[in-house]
């Protein structure tokens, strides 16, 4: 089976449109979406509704999904992220509202072979930004491999019974075998909203046949998603930061 791993695609349907154009020539067999579909870029129910065509299809929600879908109130947002997801709240349609508030919290088990989590499996808005919080993470759960999203970094870490070991991920591909006896958290890193210093957008596809994951980095209309964040109004340091991949 092949699974395509998207995360925090942030409403850029400029970045989203790239990776399912390059996932067209990629054999895949069920999507499964780590939350953050919303929130800070212009197209929110463009990437709404690309995500809802994907079939099968299994998603969850992050912490941008509450607040804009009003689930949640957004205190804890800084400034710019909240402007962006009131505007968000008022520009999605009747219907994305509703599929976005259905989403279910992680950890979700997919098929019984891997979970998923937007933060972590322990608390959905907490995140793992190294092997401190991971080996958190990986003495509070028992899941052989997990999935996670939220920092929008892509990255993996990898617990032996004597190790944890981080591997950076490189783009604009990189592709790693998952060892037996070895347990795995891996964030496929942001559609939307790279944050490792590279501004491609980048998911995986993990293959659970051949226990091989890939981590893709593909280039898209960035100008454009840009320009369509200011002509909305919204904070010229959402659109700035597209550039820079942080
Ligand atoms: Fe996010």
């Amino acid at each position: 089976m092949r699974y395509l791993i998207l995360s925090d695609i942030h409403a850029n349907s400029e970045a989203l449109s790239a990776v399912l154009n390059r996932i067209r020539r990629k054999r895949w067999d069920k999507a499964i979406v780590l939350g953050d579909l919303v929130g800070y870029g212009a197209n929110p129910n463009q990437a709404v509704d690309m995500v809802r065509s994907l079939r099968p299809l299994v998603a969850i929600r992050g912490n941008h999904d509450k607040v804009c879908s009003g689930v949640e109130n957004g205190e804890m947002f800084n400034r710019v992220a909240l402007q962006a997801a009131l505007w968000t709240r008022q520009h999605l349609t009747a219907s994305n509202l509703r599929w976005l508030r259905s989403l279910p919290e992680g950890p979700v088990v997919v098929d019984g072979t891997f979970a998923i989590s937007h933060g972590t499996p322990i608390d959905e808005d907490a995140y793992i930004f190294g092997e401190i919080e991971a080996l958190n993470v990986f003495r509070q759960t028992a899941f052989p491999l997990c999935f996670f999203g939220h920092s929008h970094f892509p990255v993996v870490f990898g617990l032996s019974p004597d190790a944890i070991q981080t591997v950076l991920t490189e783009p604009p591909s990189f592709r790693f075998r998952l060892e037996p006896g070895v347990r795995y958290l891996v964030n496929p890193g942001s559609i939307g909203q790279p944050r490792d210093g590279s501004p491609l957008a980048s998911f995986a596809i993990f293959d659970s046949g051949t226990r091989t994951i890939t981590i893709h980095r593909v280039p898209y209309r960035l100008e454009r998603a840009q320009r369509k964040i200011l002509d909305a109004g919204l904070p010229r340091p959402l659109a700035d930061r597209l550039a820079l991949g942080r």
